[in-house]
């Protein structure tokens, strides 16, 4: 199948027929001058014209005489898309528009991939075949053992990256010869490839190439592809897998491998685990969607409440980021850096339950006034607990204003008591509240800050604190309150 845009005649005489469409404008008319020529007296001699600009096509009616339709409507000019049927006179034709995959390479930096249009290989040598598929695998016991314990573990996993880990690990204990293997998650509005997991097996040091040719034809059959090379001793390989759920591709896999014994029927076998794995695959991306929709929500409520206080402006977004430099210190890995910088952004939702009367008072609070805004951290991990999706980040939220010497609220927790994530937004929000000019903390420049810090260090993880002036003494936290002042300008807009 090439991957060109096709227009095939759906009705009409020459019903069957198809077109691929190469050079454009494509001109389709009754007249032999025009590429897709349709004859008989319903069609103008030069009635439609595709443009193409771009991934776009674009269907001109030329000339009005005979209506043009796409899918029943009438149009003059028209973005065509995929699937989409275009009608004039007695003709029906089905366009169909290649499939387009952008790799989003922006995204890749910490992912050791190469894009094979970015190296000396030549893409239009390279020859697809597509993997067989059996409705009855041959698989040997210890195989069948393997699939079980995929499936026991997959269920348990929240993550893309973590599926897709262990996705790679169970095809290479399937097929030995993997050298390394790459998984893309399939943005379904903008079809772009984005990387989700890469895994080098051999300890070789050269790139894992990403051959985008193979990953777009599988996606467009939607089932497996494969390739090979033969260079001198060595037989490489490469297997394409989309993962389709409900019809639609998802994801899709690329694994390479090194003189494989037999690596059709381990693509088989791929083939099958991909198909057996895709609705669990799916449930992540639909979780993944729906906390997607609940942070955006979460951001509008924070949003809301520091708006009622010009101190507060832009508050949850620097501690959510001193919170990831000091992570970045601690060497936090990428996921749990992720839960901490959700619960560093949102470890003051909960005062949405504060009057606004409280919220807004310029001056210092009175006793009864603080009782209640001590109150924010309980009402925070109360919104939130309920949903099992920020089960993680509800600790840092509820425990944020406790103290390493058991001084702080709302239950007085001490030490290792505290919750990890608490104990760094704790660090995190005392150093905002110092240099963000608030009532009860007075203006503080960021060094007097630090100066306050060291003096009250006993309020602090010891190992978190040194993690923090790590991150001062090399500039990174100065560095960040720089980038969100400019953005924030918290200062701005103060009563008095
Ligand atoms: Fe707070």
């Amino acid at each position: 199948m090439e991957n060109n845009a096709s227009i095939k005649i759906v009705q009409g005489p020459d019903v069957g027929k198809v077109y691929n469409l190469t050079e454009f404008p494509v001109g389709i008319g009754s007249d032999l001058e025009n590429f897709v020529q349709l004859p008989g007296n319903s069609i103008s001699p030069y009635n439609l014209r595709i443009k193409r600009k771009g991934n776009l096509y674009i269907l001109e009616d030329i000339e009005t005489k005979h209506k043009c339709y796409i899918n029943n409507k009438e149009v003059v000019n028209s973005i065509l898309k995929s699937g989409d049927q275009i009608t004039i006179g007695d003709f029906k034709l089905l366009f169909q528009a290649p499939f387009a995959v952008e790799i989003a390479r922006s995204s890749l930096e910490h992912i050791p991939i190469h894009f094979d249009s970015e190296v000396s290989t030549d893409q239009k040598k390279t020859k697809f075949t597509k993997v067989s598929s059996h409705k009855r695998m041959s698989l040997s016991q210890q195989q069948v053992a393997i699939l079980l314990n995929f499936l026991r573990d997959l269920i348990k996993t929240r993550s893309l990256a973590s599926g897709a880990q262990l996705t790679c690990s169970v095809f290479k204990m399937i097929e030995p010869a993997i050298e390394s293997a790459a998984v893309f998650l399939l943005e379904a509005n903008s079809h772009r490839l984005v990387p989700v997991y890469s895994k080098k097996f051999s300890k070789s040091k050269t790139p894992i190439v990403i051959q985008e040719k193979g990953l777009s034809r599988a996606i467009a059959l939607k089932r497996g592809v494969m390739c090979s090379r033969r260079e001198a001793k060595t037989h490489s390989h490469s297997t394409f897998l989309p993962m389709a759920h409900g019809g639609a591709p998802i994801l899709a896999f690329q694994c390479n491998s090194m003189n494989a014994r037999d690596p059709s029927k381990s693509s088989q076998v791929f083939q099958e685990i991909v198909a057996l794995a895709a609705p669990h695959f799916q449930t992540i991306i639909l979780q993944s969607e729906w906390e997607e929709l609940l942070l955006g929500v979460m951001e509008t409520i924070v949003a809301m409440i520091e708006a009622k206080d010009a101190y507060t402006i832009g508050h949850s977004e620097r501690v959510c980021l001193y919170a990831q430099v000091i992570a970045e210190e601690l060497k936090l890995d990428l996921e749990t850096t992720r839960i901490l910088m959700i619960s560093a952004r949102f470890h003051d939702i909960g005062k949405v339950g504060i009057p606004d009367a409280i919220l807004k008072k310029g001056i210092l609070l009175n006793a009864e006034e603080f009782e209640e805004m001590k109150l924010h951290p309980v009402i925070g991990s109360g919104i939130l607990s309920p949903l099992p999706l920020f089960e993680k980040i509800v600790p840092g939220i509820a425990h944020h204003h406790e103290r390493w010497n058991g001084t702080g609220y709302p239950d007085g927790l001490s030490g290792e008591d505290i919750p990890f994530f608490a104990r760094i937004i704790a660090l995190a929000d005392s150093y905002d509240a110092m240099i963000s000019g608030r009532p009860y903390v007075g203006f503080m420049t960021a060094a007097d800050a630090v100066k306050k810090l060291k003096n009250e260090s006993e309020l602090f993880d010891p190992h978190v604190f040194k993690a923090f002036l790590r991150a001062w003494d090399s500039g990174k936290i100065t560095q960040r309150t720089d980038t969100i002042r400019k953005k924030t300008k918290p200062n701005e807009g103060r009563t008095s």
